[in-house]
């Protein structure tokens, strides 16, 4: 994290469905959501985790990639 600010690390996350809902948690003592993005059938949302954001999760069927890998929400 060279600026302080982002985490670098870039998660890719595609919609397989519409109304798929990611959400941003905070990050710190409390655990709150933040923010919330919708993203229908197709549509792909790249994204960091940030001094604010230290959880992301995911509602609906979406395709994930991570350095981790590639995982699907459940069906
Ligand atoms: N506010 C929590 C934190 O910064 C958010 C969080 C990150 C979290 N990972 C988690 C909450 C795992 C529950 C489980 O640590």
């Amino acid at each position: 994290m060279p600026d302080g600010k982002n985490h670098e690390e870039y998660v890719v996350i595609k919609a397989k469905e519409n109304g798929v809902t990611i959400i941003g948690l905070t990050r710190g003592k409390d655990t709150k959501f933040h923010h919330s993005e919708k993203l229908d059938k197709g549509e792909v949302m790249i994204a960091q985790f940030t001094e604010h954001t230290s959880a992301i999760k995911i509602r609906g069927r979406a395709e994930i990639l991570t350095k981790h890998g590639k995982m699907h929400t459940d069906e």
